[in-house]
């Protein structure tokens, strides 16, 4: 018998079809990166060591309301990184952490503390990040301590650079933090071609109406 839509066994499998996609694309290498995505009993999320290209939608980790452990493989080391978010913004249904090669570059570029790393060149950007992309200090992954750092940022943003790490994303739905995190991938590969040239930026005005309009 097939899951309803919207089911944990649906959701499951979206995970696992995200994952083989953004693997397939080279958004993720190795066994880098992970994926959580919000239920009405707990939360999935990928686990530890495993390639997003060869998920086992069964073999998901399974968290409860409290991010306690409760199912599948031993979850991601960075369940607190996605609790951060998940505490911060209530309203997100989805964490995406990659260590995608130009938003990484630009990671290792800018100064944690900095919120706009990545100029607001085009209205995608905008629309699924919003004004600000706050640049956490460097942890060890697996390091408890960003949790702080990240809860205090995500607060006010839906994504934020992990110094000479990656940028980790939340987004209303799964489909919502898998449209950021290829976003902002696009808007720091832009960013790095231009770098150097004075490329027009929108303007506040500009910035304004699309968050207005698409919020
Ligand atoms: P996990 O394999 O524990 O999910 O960690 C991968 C990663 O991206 C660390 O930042």
């Amino acid at each position: 018998m097939s899951e309803p839509a919207g089911s944990e066994g649906a959701l499951r499998e979206a995970i696992a079809e995200v994952g083989r996609s953004l693997f397939a694309r080279g958004y993720a290498v190795g066994t880098a990166g992970n994926i959580s995505a919000r239920l009405g009993d707990g939360y999935l999320i990928t686990p530890t060591n495993s390639s997003l290209g060869a998920l086992d939608p069964a073999r998901l980790a399974k968290l409860d309301t409290g991010f306690r452990h409760v199912g599948g493989d031993r979850p991601s080391k960075e369940v607190f990184m996605h609790r951060a978010f998940y505490e911060a913004r209530p309203a997100a249904g989805a964490v995406v952490h990659l260590h995608s090669t130009m938003a990484t570059a630009i990671a290792c570029l800018a100064q944690p503390g900095e919120r706009q790393p990545i100029p607001p060149l085009t209205p995608y950007f905008v629309m699924r990040l919003g004004r600000d992309l706050p640049v956490i200090a460097y942890f060890r992954p697996g390091d408890p301590a960003m949790a702080t750092a990240i809860a205090a940022a995500a607060a006010g943003a839906a994504g934020v650079l992990l110094a000479n790490h990656g940028p980790v994303v939340a987004g209303a739905a799964l489909r919502d933090a898998v449209a950021a995190a290829e976003e902002l991938e696009e808007a720091a590969r832009l960013a790095l071609l231009l770098r150097g040239a004075s490329p027009r930026q929108l303007t506040p005005a500009q910035i304004d109406e699309l968050l207005a309009t698409f919020g």
